[in-house]
């Protein structure tokens, strides 16, 4: 089974920022998960780099537009890596390979019938590329996501006949309630979709920074359809002389609610004119809002992530930001919030049940994991809530419910917690008569463990792997599938020692 999982491709007019980072490390999660489950995933991200704003860009920085998006470009490909995505290609919209892909596509609508010249004038805003009706503006005659003026813009320019496909695109729908996620984006889709499409303009004349009309060398292609094809385009040539296409077309999309219309809308439409299946689903995450503002290159309120990820690495930000904010919904986010989950939960919770577990068996087993021996009903208890926390937490990521699976498996580390006070292998340690109990203790912290660092993987890889690495166990992709997730599956091996894995951070003086 195959699973094509994408991110929006960043517009590189200005610097990478937490929001960025945020659909990045989200669709990662989903992308492990699913390799995890053994599929075959393929997992893109990349960069938008045509367009009036990225040219307005380059200008104020008296650079030309290749000059600009070379700069800049990089630094989205860092943004990927820093936050530890496993993206399978990065694709860049100024790729050759890109951009005579995306004219034989508009080729396509043209022999559909689908693209007529027009003129066309609106009130164009430059940060949403797109154009606004005068109604929906702000009373200040702003555009409500930037707020900034919109200008009149007129051209003749060719149009995509998107009004045509009204009717298919609400069947669609209607046949498939969950293709957007979660449900209130799907009926805003549908609603918008009902209340009746106009053509759109798929090509500018007054600017020169795109892909060329290939019919008319006077016009270059829309922004926003050269960017939504990269999701098809970018499977054509990220391996040399092989299109996976067919291995891993239709893909599913993450976005936020800003840019629902274009691909929800506008995209399935284009896909229907030029032949292709369309995409398998659509998950749109709300906003990460700082002290109740969305982040925003054009706001100007943006965090550094590169500076967090310096500080304390990729992984507390990954849990911080899946745990914190729930995909669907917007969430305020701050560094005092990611110091707090970070010393409780990373450091204490997970981090000490950790060192504890592995200073004991150094202790008391010579460094060895024993053998488990004859349970006790106790003991019984963990293993099987041990086994249905992964399975629960399967099923929680499955519906990209992270925030869920990571409560599922807090839950079960503060169960781990508890069996050591409970227990007190301290005490045991000295009475002979409990040696086959401490035997059955230790081995079931060291399988509890193992089993939290499989269901948390796709959120903290490299903690996985490192708590699994300290319990002697094989780190191979193949020992990472969920399938491997039994309790008895652990193989007794010798520990590891090591440092912290969370070392606690001051609180701020
Ligand atoms: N270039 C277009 C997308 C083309 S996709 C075919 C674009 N680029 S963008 O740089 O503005 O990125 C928008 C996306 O970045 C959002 O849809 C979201 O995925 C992410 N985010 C940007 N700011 C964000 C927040 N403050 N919070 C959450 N996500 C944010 O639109």
């Amino acid at each position: 089974m195959s699973f094509y999982i994408t991110t929006p491709i960043y517009y590189v007019n200005s610097e990478p920022h937490h929001g960025h980072a945020y659909t990045t490390i989200a669709a990662d999660v989903v992308a492990r998960h699913h390799r995890q489950r053994g599929e075959d995933v393929f997992f893109l991200t990349g960069t938008d780099e045509h367009g009036t704003k990225i040219a307005q860009a380059a200008e104020e920085r008296g650079l030309t537009p290749q000059q600009h998006v070379d700069v800049m470009a990089p630094k989205y490909r860092a943004l990927a890596a820093a936050v530890g995505a496993s993206n399978d290609f990065f694709i860049r919209t100024t790729d050759p390979e890109h951009e005579a892909f995306v004219q034989a596509f508009v080729e396509k609508l043209r022999a559909a019938g689908d693209i007529e010249k027009r003129t066309y004038g609106g009130l164009y805003c430059t940060a949403c590329e797109g154009f606004w009706y005068e109604r929906d503006l702000t009373p200040e005659g702003l555009c409500p996501q930037h707020g900034i003026k919109p200008v009149w813009l007129e051209e003749e320019n060719y149009y995509f006949l998107l009004s045509r496909y009204q009717d298919r695109l609400a069947a669609f729908f209607k046949a498939d309630p969950g293709f957007v996620k979660p449900r209130s984006r799907y009926n805003e889709a549908l609603s918008f979709i009902e209340q009746g499409l106009e053509d759109i303009s798929i090509s500018r004349s007054s600017i020169t920074w795109g892909i060329p009309v290939p019919w008319d060398q006077e016009q270059v292609i829309y922004v926003w359809v050269d960017a939504l094809i990269n999701y098809l385009s970018a499977l054509t040539y990220a391996r040399p002389d092989e299109d996976l296409s067919a291995r891993y077309w239709p893909a599913f999309h993450f976005l936020a609610k800003d840019i629902l219309k274009f691909h929800a809308v506008i995209w399935p439409a284009l896909l229907m004119s030029a032949g292709y299946d369309l995409p398998t689903g659509e998950l749109i995450h709300g906003y990460l809002l700082v002290g109740g503002e969305k982040m925003s290159k054009t706001r100007g309120n943006t965090l550094d992530p590169f500076a967090v990820i310096e500080d304390m690495g990729a992984e507390p930000l990954r849990y911080y930001l899946m745990r914190e904010v729930t995909l669907g919904q917007d969430g305020d986010v701050s560094l005092e919030g990611l110091r707090a989950r970070y010393n409780n939960e990373l450091a204490n919770e997970l981090g000490n049940l950790l060192s504890r577990t592995v200073s004991m068996i150094g202790k008391y087993r010579d460094g060895v994991i024993p053998q488990a021996g004859p349970e006790g009903d106790g003991l019984a208890t963990v293993a099987s809530e041990g086994e249905r926390m992964v399975a629960t937490a399967t099923a929680q990521y499955g519906e990209l419910n992270v925030t869920g699976a990571l409560d599922s498996i807090w839950e079960y580390v503060r169960r781990l917690n508890r069996l050591v006070e409970e227990e007190a292998p301290w005490k045991l340690a000295k009475d002979e008569a409990q040696a086959g109990r401490l035997d059955a203790v230790l081995n079931g912290l060291a399988s509890g463990l193992r089993l939290v660092a499989l269901a948390v993987y796709p959120v903290v890889p490299l903690t996985a792997v490192e708590i699994l690495s300290r319990l002697g166990q094989d780190v191979g992709d193949a020992d990472l599938l969920l399938d491997t997730a039994s309790w008895s599956a652990l193989v007794p091996a010798p520990v590891v020692l090591g440092p912290p894995l969370f070392p606690r951070l001051e609180t701020e003086g």
